[in-house]
């Protein structure tokens, strides 16, 4: 029978405190995930007055955070802790002193002989009831966890679309949050090359950027998607201005977003009455233009089997539906994680835990703010 392993994730690299308990089997030829819980506590309202995160902000959140979730565990699922064996904590890339917070209690949840304040009273409380020696703790590695949150897919469930995981290998894989915008040529699960990445800003910035211009709240993704959703109701569904493409047909397979960005700033001066749906719409789908342009480019230059997107941009709508259309005209299979799951979230960073162990690769336990893929 599969052997399975239960893992607790933790993620604070960020503005998200957040736990998962996954069941895990299958190994590096057939990996599959049982979700038992996943936790997510949001500080989204604490860090929208500063426009962004503030990193002792997300410090102070997660040391609070971190207890009452683990708490929550346990009180609905007590049996499940007391079976865990592994522990996978974000160690980067991401905000140092809120990597720490994680990185700590991981420790502290483990480490018999850690000093108790009183804060690590409460968590040791609970982590009484862990199998102290028997729980091994691996760093996790977030970007990883963007990676392989494809594997959390309903339809990628690989046993019933592909008969094997080497089937879907070549493949592009790109991961897009706030902080990266990365692609990868994927030859197996546990090998990849970067192919490029973005040489200013992130796209989840620039989203973030551009709906700071448009007045619109922290996090601006969703704003933008939200306003952009608006136009699309309309005559000009993609919205009427030309926004330039940044480095879309130039050869390497870099992105760039801080010239789109610009020009959102200058159109917006020039034409005060601009219709701020109509200037989402736009910036969105330029944005969009070049993620896919890039990605089904490298897709064909490879030969790629499947296409991934991953990360918390991936969670637009637009960008899902333009790079699977894109993936299926050339052929290729195309795997992005259920909605939950592109966003920052633990069960990705257990994903990427259970992976990591059975690589036998290990990450430092200390906070890499950053760290790379
Ligand atoms: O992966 P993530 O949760 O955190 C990082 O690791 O950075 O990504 C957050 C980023 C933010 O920039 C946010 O604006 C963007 O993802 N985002 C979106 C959408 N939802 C979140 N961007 C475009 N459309 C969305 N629906
Ligand atoms: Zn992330």
């Amino acid at each position: 029978m599969d052997k399975k392993t239960r893992i607790l994730g933790i993620e604070t690299s960020c503005d998200e405190t957040a736990l998962a308990i996954v069941e895990a089997s299958g190994g590096l030829k057939n990996p599959k995930f049982k979700i038992l819980k996943n936790l997510v506590a949001s500080q989204i309202k604490i860090h929208r007055p500063f426009g962004g995160v503030v990193p002792n902000l997300a410090k102070r959140e997660h040391l609070k955070n971190l207890p009452i979730l683990l708490k929550k565990i346990l009180h609905s699922k007590f049996y499940i802790l007391n079976s865990v064996d592994l522990i996978a904590v974000t160690v980067g890339p991401g905000l140092e002193p809120a990597l720490w917070t994680g990185i700590n209690f991981a420790k502290a949840l483990t480490d018999a002989d850690h000093t108790q304040t009183n804060a690590e009273k409460i968590r040791r409380k609970s982590a009484s009831s862990l199998r102290k020696s028997a729980i091994k703790l691996v760093g996790a590695n977030h970007l990883e966890g963007h990676l392989y949150s494809f594997l959390l897919s309903q339809k990628s469930r690989i046993t019933h679309h592909i008969s094997s995981i080497k089937d879907i290998f070549p493949a592009i894989a790109l991961i897009v949050s706030g902080g990266h915008t990365i692609l990868l040529l994927m030859r197996s699960l546990t090998k990849w090359k970067k192919l490029g990445e973005t040489r200013d800003d992130a796209a989840g910035e620039a989203f973030d950027k551009v709906a700071r211009m448009l007045r619109l709240p922290y996090p601006g993704g969703p704003e933008i998607e939200k306003l952009a959703l608006r136009q699309a109701q309309g005559k000009h569904p993609r919205g009427t201005i030309n926004f330039p493409r940044p480095m879309m047909h130039d050869k390497s397979f870099d992105f760039s977003f801080s010239g789109l960005k610009t020009s959102v700033l200058y159109y917006l001066r020039d034409n005060p009455k601009a219709k701020k749906a109509d200037v989402a719409a736009s910036f969105q789908k330029a944005a969009i233009d070049t993620l896919v342009y890039k990605t089904i480019r490298a897709a064909k230059e490879f030969g790629a089997k499947s296409v991934m997107l991953s990360g918390g941009v991936a969670a637009n709508k637009l960008l899902r539906k333009t790079l699977k259309t894109a993936a299926k005209k050339i052929g290729a299979k195309f795997f992005v994680p259920d909605f939950k799951y592109n966003l920052d979230n633990a069960v990705m960073i257990a994903v990427a835990g259970y992976i990591v162990h059975l690589r036998k690769k290990r990450y430092k336990l200390a906070a890499q703010g950053d760290l790379g893929i």
